[in-house]
């Protein structure tokens, strides 16, 4: 069976222009074939869109990892035209493109931890760890950053620096301030409080120029950083510059002139290698194995931490916190409807049916998040230690879907098998967000071709223990919202105001 029909590097190449061009709200002509396709902040939901459409134009669909290794336009049209040459394995009902290409480069991620020698703490840090005056925040445009900068804002009294990509200050306090009021968080009185440092974490000193620099170097008193690109698209190699050496540069300041306590948000994926599987894995327990990571953002937060890890044995005061899957506010119900999590929920909905798979819902409330990480950052006994912002009850998906369906939603379980066939065969547009995740739920991946629900699973996972992490919040006030028919009511009741969601 052949599919193909041939187009020249030429036709792909407008057709990429286009709908990039469509997706990011920009005319084609500001579109640059020879930019990296990261350089334009696609997200994995943004990316798949791309990627959909492209099945469509080719007859095939091309591997994600595609994207990976051609990550500029131009590069990626002449290779696409080759492909549309070749002939395609048709295997379980998933259309895949030829091997050679679903093979990932090797990457010795242990390698890629090293720290620039020259980021040294200068002295000891001499700071008031509980109370911040000047307080650097990356992330702050994001989800976790919106909150932190709430929950900032009430226990301190320091003034918020937030790193912000934009044109200029006025843009890029609009972005701030965009970004909380739609998370119901801002409110005029902060105006003094929230000041906008334009910059990016991919450039060298964080785009920042050097005279600002040098002025943030000598008045800053901690850091937060919460920024990183999420995208479960792109592999290290496209991510590496915003996630590892964007935190390489923040390190970099936290050093320079005077020492500065820096917190840093990462992640429970540090313990994805399948070595962990099954084991139970605390707070303080090195995570040196690697391998077997398969997510190029799940590996650029390994590397990252590492980094944060090597530059505290060097002296600096770091602190780290590592969130399961971030849920919305266990008050209001607010959440990023651009997660994925929200997105396979959606989808699952409108489809009738969601995967019969073992999975525990690994998510905590952003305000348990963001109220955690604050407290504990400013604990003079947390420098040096990690912790784990895990659900210390985590639900099962199952009982996820009870509740669902007692909610007034049609919904049945079907077996994962089953869901793939009918995600294939019949979720066949855009209006079902499912659409576009398809590569990402359907694409086998490793050297046991798993898709990645399956790479998920919970026989494949560790167990994280959030023991030390409780210890430490003891009579904070801080504490995890029970996962209960309260909660889900509050999250449900949001998504349907918004209009997210709809029981019709
Ligand atoms: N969400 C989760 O479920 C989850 C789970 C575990 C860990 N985490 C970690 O939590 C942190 C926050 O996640 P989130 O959900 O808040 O993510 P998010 O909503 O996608 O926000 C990401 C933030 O990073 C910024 N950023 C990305 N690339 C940048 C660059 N090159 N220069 C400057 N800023 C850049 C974004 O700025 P723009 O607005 O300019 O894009 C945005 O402010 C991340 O470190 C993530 O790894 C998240």
């Amino acid at each position: 069976m052949n599919l193909t029909q041939s187009y020249t590097a030429a036709d792909i190449q407008k057709f990429l222009v286009s709908n990039l061009a469509k997706v990011i709200e920009v005319s084609p002509e500001d579109i640059d074939v020879n930019e990296h396709l990261e350089n334009y902040g696609l997200d994995s939901a943004q990316a798949m869109i791309i990627i959909s459409k492209l099945e469509l134009l080719l007859g095939f669909k091309p591997s994600p990892i595609l994207l990976w290794h051609y990550p500029n336009i131009a590069a990626l049209s002449q290779r696409l035209a080759e492909e549309s040459q070749n002939n395609l394995d048709i295997k379980d009902g998933v259309k895949t493109t030829s091997n050679s290409l679903n093979t990932a480069p090797f990457l010795d991620l242990g390698a890629e931890a090293v720290l620039d020698p020259t980021i040294q703490p200068i002295g000891s840090y001499t700071g008031d760890i509980a109370n911040p005056k000047n307080i650097f925040l990356t992330g702050g445009t994001g989800y976790l950053g919106a909150f932190i900068i709430k929950e900032l804002l009430s226990a301190t009294q320091g003034v918020i620096y937030c790193l912000v990509r934009a044109e200029n200050i006025s843009e890029g306090k609009n972005k701030l301030v965009k970004n909380l009021e739609q998370y119901g968080i801002w409110d005029d009185k902060y105006q003094q409080r929230i000041i906008p440092v334009i910059g990016d974490l991919s450039e060298p000193f964080l785009g920042i120029s050097s005279p600002e620099f040098a002025n943030l170097a000598a008045n800053i008193d901690t850091i937060y950083h919460s920024a990183a690109l999420l995208n479960y698209v792109f592999p290290y190699s496209a991510l590496k510059t915003a996630n590892v050496l964007g935190t390489q540069e923040v390190l970099r300041l936290a050093c320079e002139t005077k020492v500065k306590a820096f917190h840093y948000v990462s992640s429970v994926a540090v313990f994805e290698s399948p070595v962990y599987a099954g084991k139970v894995v605390k707070e303080q327990d090195e995570f040196n194995h690697w391998e077997g990571i398969f997510l190029g953002y799940s590996q650029t937060k390994w590397v990252s931490e590492k980094l944060v890890k090597i530059a505290g044995t060097r002296g600096l005061p770091i602190t780290i916190h590592r969130p399961p899957l971030i849920a919305g506010d266990s008050q209001t119900g607010v959440c990023n409807t651009h997660d994925f999590i929200n997105l396979m929920i959606k989808g699952c909905l409108q489809m009738g049916y969601f995967p019969d798979v073992d999975y525990n819902l690994d998510m905590s409330p952003v305000d348990y998040v963001s109220k955690a990480v604050v407290y504990l950052s400013r604990q003079e006994k947390s420098i040096g230690k990690a912790f784990h912002l895990q659900h210390p009850q985590p639900a099962s998906l199952k009982s996820l879907v009870e509740w669902v369906r007692s909610f007034g939603f049609d919904i049945k379980m079907i077996s994962y098998e089953e869901w793939q066939n009918y995600l294939v065969n019949n979720v066949t547009s855009p209006e079902n967000p499912l659409y576009t995740l398809r590569p990402f739920l359907l694409e086998r991946w490793s050297d046991e071709q798993l898709t990645i629900p399956d790479l998920y699973l919970q026989a494949r996972r560790p167990v994280i223990s959030c023991e030390e992490t409780l210890a430490a919040l003891k009579g904070s006030g801080v504490s995890c919202p029970v996962i209960d028919s309260q909660l889900l009511m509050t999250y449900t009741s949001y998504l349907i105001q918004t209009g997210f969601l709809s029981l019709g």
